[in-house]
């Protein structure tokens, strides 16, 4: 291969860092007579609308319209699976949320005619937290169980022991928030661009929102500043909302939230509780464990369901569960809705066995990765869930390798060694692996479409399903199109995402936008290649067998010496009338489960990943630094090596700081109170460990998918659990060994208490710890 597989940068990356790259807000100055929208807000955080008074708001200078309820001409709803997500809601679920929207000549008097709605309401109680909402009763849909073998032997388990996780979720961030501009189109239908990971599904809402069919409207999506999820049901309610102004003042209408309101009003991963009891042989190995789970849903459905099951998919993570019994809920409750986010519940999973695992290890005065390692799945072994793991042996060569090149072992003692000489900071080391199903868990949605267009001067068009937000598929459907067709990758020019390019796709989402999209392009690809071979034998009086697509030319594999450029071809074909536009299909084999009982092979194939970290942690303050990480991953043969370095930089980092530092928090009242950059603190340049070792396991093609690739947009987020693992590894150095507990995040203050704690023990070591039964 001489294209796919190149170290090239990403085909934006000029322009990201010049800022010449085109964003859906960039465009507002191509719209004359733009409407700005701003929503009016609800002033509780549960509470039923008596009264909405308009009328000042409709005389205020520059206001030309306020959005209601009465102005939906079919369904007021945007939820993209439960219809449950009004957009002018008679009751309000959660603080802040939308309840008619302004519609100014400039954003300010958007603004300012928002201020003179009065709402009137009767607050009701709220839910504000997992507890509460258990307490209530108050869940989304009924629990789900996931079950294998004899879980209730844990009780006669040599080690048993039960414990509670409480995880917290994580703002997305992504640098350009939520947006949509909407107008009529010239011929009576209703365009719309939108920053959405799901183009597909905004049409949907559209539509449904205007009721007309879906082919009067057109989304398209330039690229998105970052998503991670958060714009994969989470960008319809704001589409919805300026289509709904653009057909109602047949002007062109503008959303775009700000930080502010977007942290308001957007949904974020899942915090979520899980009560668990687990069993252990005294040598570590795994016997079973129980697992009830409970994740904060918010205010409506959206993703929770997929998630939940995602979740209970990961609680393995690499190891087996000889025998495990999942249960898990969804609780409803008054906040912002939470929603897909990088990893889709596989973070929340993983998080939870490997807690279990480092409680089993310290209460066994074991080191943790061996226990780790002595649970690892091994060839011929099956998940929880019915799935056979191929390639276990994976996990093990990449974790025998990964020790090896980060000097684990020495490392462990000469952290042995600092520790002893320093009583007040403490280093800690660890290592985790990942193992990450892909696929969407709905498996409907794992198909990919593409039109390919040359055109007769060589040039060629690819249009695909998937949407670009940063992670560089277009890089890497530009690379698949250029080697399939034999051309160089300036002669490809891949364009945004549009609803009447490629109907009826799916969100970009799950890791497989390339697996599927680029499967695709590949498809169409080489039907344009077989009928272009065609032509080009006949030109060149050669075998069809025997001809060639390399660098831009058409050779035969007879004689070397003779070749016609990729673009004669194209014109010869052209007028041969041969047709120079093909259509591109992929859709993943052999996937299937039952969503009642959760079990079956949901996933195509895992992505392995392990990663070692190492921290220094401050005894007097609960600080910590990250010294270094070093990371294995499979990406299989990669399609686009810096693209993926940076995806496993990035997802790794975006870890961190979920597990460390990012802590959202609500106050009595039910808002957000970390709504801005300055109370909820994001990872940056000073998170990045100072010695950072990044490597793709190598020779490990991955033979049923594109090129030999693997899906690389989620798995190294959950690398980041080495470095929580890490931390509470340094914090057990303050303590006289046995558990430590530590919710997540491990932030500064709750790792300050953990060790005064782990030092509260070694002055009175509690007899019960470490004890078996
Ligand atoms: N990388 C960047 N730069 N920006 C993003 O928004 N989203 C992540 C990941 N990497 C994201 C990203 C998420 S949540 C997913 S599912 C994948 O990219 C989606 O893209 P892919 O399927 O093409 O990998
Ligand atoms: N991952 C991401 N998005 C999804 C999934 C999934 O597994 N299922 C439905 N939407
Ligand atoms: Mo990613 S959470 O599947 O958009």
């Amino acid at each position: 291969m001489t294209i796919a597989g190149k170290p090239i940068p990403h085909d934006s990356a000029r322009e990201h860092v010049t800022g010449e790259a085109f964003y859906t807000d960039d465009l507002v100055l191509r719209f004359p007579r733009m409407l700005h929208a701003w929503p009016v807000l609800a002033p509780h955080a549960h509470a039923l609308i008596k009264t909405l008074d308009i009328s000042a708001a409709l005389a205020a200078p520059g206001v030309a319209t306020v959005l209601t309820a009465r102005d939906v001409p079919g369904e007021g709803d945007s939820g993209s699976n439960r219809h449950d997500e009004p957009l002018f809601p008679a009751e309000v679920m959660y603080h802040s949320q939308p309840v008619a929207w302004v519609l100014g000549e400039t954003l300010d008097a958007a603004q300012q005619g928002a201020s003179r709605v009065s709402v009137e309401d009767e607050p009701l109680p709220a839910i504000l937290s997992i507890e509460d909402a258990i307490l209530a009763g108050s869940f989304h849909s009924a629990p789900v169980r996931l079950a294998r073998g004899n879980a209730p032997a844990i009780d006669f388990s040599p080690l048993r022991f039960e414990g509670e996780l409480k995880i917290g979720g994580q703002e997305h961030f992504y640098l350009e928030t939520q947006c949509a501009i909407a107008w009529l189109d010239e011929t009576g239908g209703i365009a719309a661009h939108s920053s959405t990971q799901h183009p597909t599904e905004t049409q949907e809402v559209i539509a449904r929102v205007l009721g007309i069919p879906r082919n009067k409207v057109t989304v398209e999506c330039l690229r998105m500043g970052g998503a991670f999820g958060g714009k994969e049901v989470q960008a319809n309610p704001w589409a919805a909302i300026a289509a709904l102004g653009a057909w109602k003042t047949r002007r062109p209408v503008r959303v775009r939230l700000t930080r502010a309101l977007d942290f308001t009003l957007t949904g974020k991963r899942h915090p979520f509780l899980a009560r668990y009891a687990a069993g252990f042989a005294k040598d570590g190995r795994l016997e079973g464990v129980r697992v009830a789970l409970y994740s904060d849903g918010g205010w409506c459905l959206d993703l929770s369901e997929p998630v939940l099951s995602r979740v209970m998919f990961h609680c393995d993570n690499a190891y087996l569960l000889p025998a495990a019994e999942l249960t898990g809920l969804i609780c409803e409750t008054h906040k912002t809705s939470q929603t897909a986010f990088r990893g889709f519940g596989g973070p929340q999973g993983m998080l939870i066995i490997e807690e279990i695992l480092d409680q089993a290890a310290r209460r066994l005065g074991l080191p943790p990765e061996i226990v780790r390692e002595r649970n690892f799945y091994r060839d011929g072994d099956t998940t929880h869930y019915g799935q056979p793991v191929k390639d276990a042996g994976r996990i093990e060569i990449i974790w025998r390798r990964l020790k090896e090149s980060s000097g684990f072992t020495e490392r462990r003692a000469k952290i042995d060694r600092w520790n002893a000489l320093h009583p007040h900071s403490k280093r800690g080391l660890a290592i985790t692996p990942v193992k990450f199903g892909i696929s969407f868990t709905a498996t409907f949605f794992n198909q990919g479409g593409a039109l390919v267009l040359i055109y007769r001067d060589g040039s060629v068009q690819v249009n695909h399903g998937g949407a670009e937000m940063g992670q560089g598929l277009h890089t890497k459907i530009q690379q698949i199109a250029a080697e399939s067709l034999g051309v160089d990758s300036q002669s490809i020019r891949v364009m945004p995402t549009r609803t009447d390019k490629i109907p009826n796709t799916s969100a970009t989402a799950a890791s497989a936008g390339a697996d599927l999209n680029g499967a695709a392009v590949a498809d169409a690809c080489s039907q344009l290649r077989s009928r272009l071979a065609d032509v080009a034998a006949a030109i060149l009086g050669c075998d069809l067998g025997s001809v060639r697509f390399s660098e831009g030319r058409v050779f035969t594999s007879a004689d070397a010496q003779r070749s016609v450029p990729f673009a004669k071809i194209c014109e010869a074909a052209y007028r041969r009338r041969v047709p120079l536009f093909a259509h591109g299909f992929y859709s993943t084999p052999g996937i299937h489960y039952d969503p009642k009982t959760l079990r079956g092979q949901p996933f195509h194939y895992f992505a392995y990943a392990a990663a070692v970290s190492e921290v220094e942690v401050d005894g007097f303050t609960g600080d910590y630094r990250l010294l270094r990480t070093d990371i294995l991953e499979d990406v299989g043969d990669s399609l686009s090596p810096l693209v993926d370095r940076g995806q496993i930089e990035g997802g790794f980092i975006q870890g961190v700081g979920w597990l460390t530092i990012e802590e959202l928090v609500w106050d009595s009242q039910g808002r957000l109170a970390t709504a801005g950059a300055s109370t909820y603190k994001l990872p940056s340049w000073t998170e990045v460990p100072d010695i950072f070792e990044v490597n793709f396991l190598e020779r490990a093609p991955e033979p049923s998918v594109i090129f030999g690739s693997k899906a690389v947009g989620e798995p190294p987020l959950m690398l980041a659990i080495s470095v929580r693992e890490a931390i509470r590894d340094a914090i057990a150095q303050f303590g006289a060994g046995g558990p430590i507990s530590l919710e997540s995040p491990a932030t500064p203050e709750r790792v300050f208490f953990a060790i005064q704690r782990a030092r509260a023990e070694r002055e009175a070591p509690l007899n019960t710890i470490g004890a078996i039964q």
